[in-house]
């Protein structure tokens, strides 16, 4: 049985890059293994890594609970829960840090940057130590498929490698997970022509209103080219994003338009922001109709699922590694 698991940080609204590179693989993934299970929790820990604001912090969890059900994880098949409400990670974590090499967790990517863009007075051990909370919540829950993003090939990786150490040195515990990553979406480009991301403030995210959307949508940067002449499409940051919420019917005939100089930047920023609206606004009318109070039911009552398998889990590590007497 496949059990696929993901997650979104609640460090800001979700956004197209997020639908595309996480949600949306997940959704299309059960659609074709309905008999797969499918994790999608919110790693709430994980955004505590950069924010600490309470506040937004709950917003943020709230809308990101509110987002997974009102884009289609179907709460009866999905298991929806927040990383946070279950104690036993942090059991984990203190096992598997013994387990990790310094170099190791030096030489992950978005580690890397963090070191590039902060010094060691702003740079937190839970900064360090990501990678480490992100393989837990994959093995911890013998997820066999983690969906996502090229961002986070690196710490799937590392999910393995620690995955497979344990195994070897301790016997068979958890898990290998495979990587999913959807080729044709690997990095959704954002409104300024870099990969779209909260910490870019370049997102189209699905609380923006209408003239938030058409605001961002007119400041995308285009070339030069003018109204008449013929532009590359794969050269476009509009058409960019505007390939991933049309028909394959209207994306050919778009290209021809593009191809033969039908089509100024002006009028691909329009048709860009008709069809973000008719996308978005079917999600954001679900998103709207959910109650602050069912979304904390789900969520407690879930965590106390998610609580037995992790209890299980790490009593199996505690009895392999000569905790348990
Ligand atoms: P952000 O960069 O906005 O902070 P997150 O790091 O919270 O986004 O990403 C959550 C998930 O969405 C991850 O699986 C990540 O790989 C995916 N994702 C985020 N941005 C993009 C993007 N621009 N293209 C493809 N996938 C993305
Ligand atoms: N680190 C991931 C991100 O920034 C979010 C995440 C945390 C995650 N734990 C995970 C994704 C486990 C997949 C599986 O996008």
């Amino acid at each position: 049985m496949k059990r696929i698991l993901t997650g979104i940080k609640p460090t800001g609204d979700i956004h197209v890059g997020n639908y595309f590179g996480a949600i949306k693989p997940i959704i299309d993934l059960w659609a074709k293994h309905p008999d797969s299970e499918i994790y999608l929790f919110i790693p709430s820990m994980h955004a505590f890594t950069t924010l600490h604001d309470p506040d937004r912090l709950r917003t943020n969890i709230l809308n990101g609970m509110k987002m997974y059900l009102a884009m289609g994880a179907d709460p009866d098949r999905f298991m929806i829960y927040d990383q946070s409400y279950i104690a036993w990670h942090a059991q984990l974590t203190r096992v598997l840090q013994c387990l990790t090499h310094m170099g190791f967790m030096e030489r992950m990517h978005v580690y890397k940057d963090a070191v590039a863009k902060w010094t060691a007075t702003d740079l937190s051990v839970g900064t360090f130590c990501y990678p480490i909370l992100m393989a837990i919540d994959i093995i911890m829950y013998d997820a066999t498929h983690v969906p996502v993003g090229k961002d986070q090939i690196q710490h799937v990786e590392f999910a393995r490698d620690i995955a497979q150490k344990f195994n070897k040195m301790f016997g068979e515990t958890f898990v290998v997970p495979e990587l999913f990553v959807r080729k044709e979406v690997q990095t959704i480009i954002g409104t300024d022509g870099r990969k779209m991301s909260k910490s870019y403030n370049n997102v189209l995210s699905f609380l923006d209103d209408e003239n938030t959307l058409l605001k961002k949508v007119k400041k995308i940067p285009t070339s030069m080219l003018g109204i008449d002449e013929p532009k590359n499409p794969d050269e476009c940051n509009v058409y960019g994003i505007t390939k991933l919420i049309i028909t394959e019917e209207e994306d050919a005939m778009l290209r021809d338009k593009y191809l033969a100089g039908w089509l100024s930047f002006k009028r691909a920023k329009d048709y860009l922001y008709e069809k973000l609206v008719a996308f978005m606004s079917p999600i954001q009318s679900k998103f709207a109709a959910l109650d602050d109070d069912y979304v904390r039911k789900l969520l407690t009552e879930n965590a106390e699922k998610a609580n037995i398998i992790a209890e299980k889990k790490v009593k199996d590590v505690y009895q392999k590694i000569g905790f348990t007497l």
